[in-house]
């Protein structure tokens, strides 16, 4: 299988595999398999050195770019698999293509999509026992590509790794499928329209760190950000997108350059459309979104993201005030999304937009 993409692999010999967590208590990224995908970069070589490998500790230099300015970007995507043992992926190349977009914003190498594509398979297919088939359970995927070259002047690496770990996951949010409580950030904000905020890099999350344990500490689960040169426009959630249904529009902010154009967020976006749902991206002020809630007329409200796939909304806070949405439950669409797309994803449904992809 590896042969035709010039991949090595050295393999964890059977008795010294680790063992594998029970499904029932994974939690979200705790566990990680036995193998990993590493590739390295340099100006000269290119890529090269690919590699499926034991899953291992990387020693770098302490001056090295990434742990000084932060030139770091990633992918979350989660492989399935159904009860004949096929694995399915969803809409991969869609990941690694949004990959070679952050690479190209942050001054990174592109990645050669069809090998990674090749080495991934063949890296699942090794690692296949680790996938769980529990329902809500999966193996998260986490390619990753950072700066590792030991240098202190402000420019970009001239070396880098390309990596892939796989960890077996239950829900993201402690709540599960259950409604989340969100805190609306209106001091603090997570990106800037020509800034970064539509890249996967390590540093808007970092930047969403300081605001996340503010929310915790009143009793949110994540922060739902507003744009930053108003304070008026909802944005997303940091590690979602965000959707209102609002009387018979389903409404999601428009991709202008601070927001993460997610994957789950555009095929929420083309399967509500397909059943009829009148599907719009368009700004969305906070106090629309706060009097619909007042006079009923918000539906429902979730996020959408890989890791947190559907994540209904049972509460917002702004400006010290809690509003609660459809009485604190999951919306019947909210429900017929995640039933939906996590059938697609697990190869139990049709799949009319041919996002699955076999393993
Ligand atoms: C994902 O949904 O895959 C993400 O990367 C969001 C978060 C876990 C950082």
């Amino acid at each position: 299988m590896w042969e035709d993409i010039d991949v090595t692999v050295e393999k964890v010999p059977e008795g010294q595999r680790k063992e594998k967590p029970a499904q029932e208590s994974l939690g979200f990224g705790r566990h990680f398999t036995d193998h990993m995908f590493l590739m390295k970069w340099n100006r000269q070589e290119g890529w090269h050195d690919a590699r499926i490998c034991p899953y291992q500790k990387f020693e770098f230099d302490p001056a090295a770019v990434v742990f000084h300015y932060g030139q770091a970007i990633f992918e979350g995507l989660k492989a399935y698999k159904d009860k004949d043992g096929q694995v399915f992926l969803f809409r991969p190349q869609d990941n690694f293509e949004r990959m070679n977009g952050s690479a190209v914003r942050m001054c990174m190498p592109r990645l050669p999509i069809d090998k990674v594509l090749k080495s991934l398979k063949a890296l699942l297919y090794l690692e296949r026992e680790w996938i769980p088939t529990l329902e809500g359970a999966t193996l998260y995927i986490r390619p990753t590509m950072i700066g590792v070259e030991p240098f202190l002047g402000v420019r970009p690496s001239e070396e880098y790794y390309f990596y892939i770990i796989l960890s077996p996951v239950g829900a993201y949010y402690p709540e599960g499928f259950n409604p989340t409580k969100i805190y609306v950030s209106d001091e603090h904000v997570r990106a800037v329209k020509g800034g970064v905020g539509n890249v996967k890099t390590a540093g808007n999350y970092a930047a969403s760190l300081y605001t996340s344990e503010i929310a915790k500490k009143a009793g949110y689960t994540q922060v739902l950000w507003l744009d930053a040169c108003e304070h008026k426009y909802v944005e997303e959630v940091g590690t979602s997108n965000i959707f209102f249904k609002i009387g018979d529009e389903l409404i999601t902010p428009p991709l202008e350059g601070s927001i993460l154009g997610g994957i789950t967020r555009n095929s929420v976006l083309q399967l509500a459309a397909r059943w009829g749902v009148k599907t719009v991206e368009r700004d969305v002020t906070i106090d629309e979104v706060i009097a619909a809630s007042q006079d009923g007329s918000l539906e429902e409200a979730f996020g959408t993201g890989t890791a947190a796939v559907i994540s209904p909304v049972g509460e917002l806070f702004y400006q010290g005030k809690p509003y609660i949405i459809n009485n604190g439950e999951t919306g019947p669409l909210s429900r017929r999304l995640y039933d939906e797309l996590q059938a697609i994803q697990a190869g139990r449904a049709e799949d009319p937009f041919k996002w699955v992809v076999r393993v």
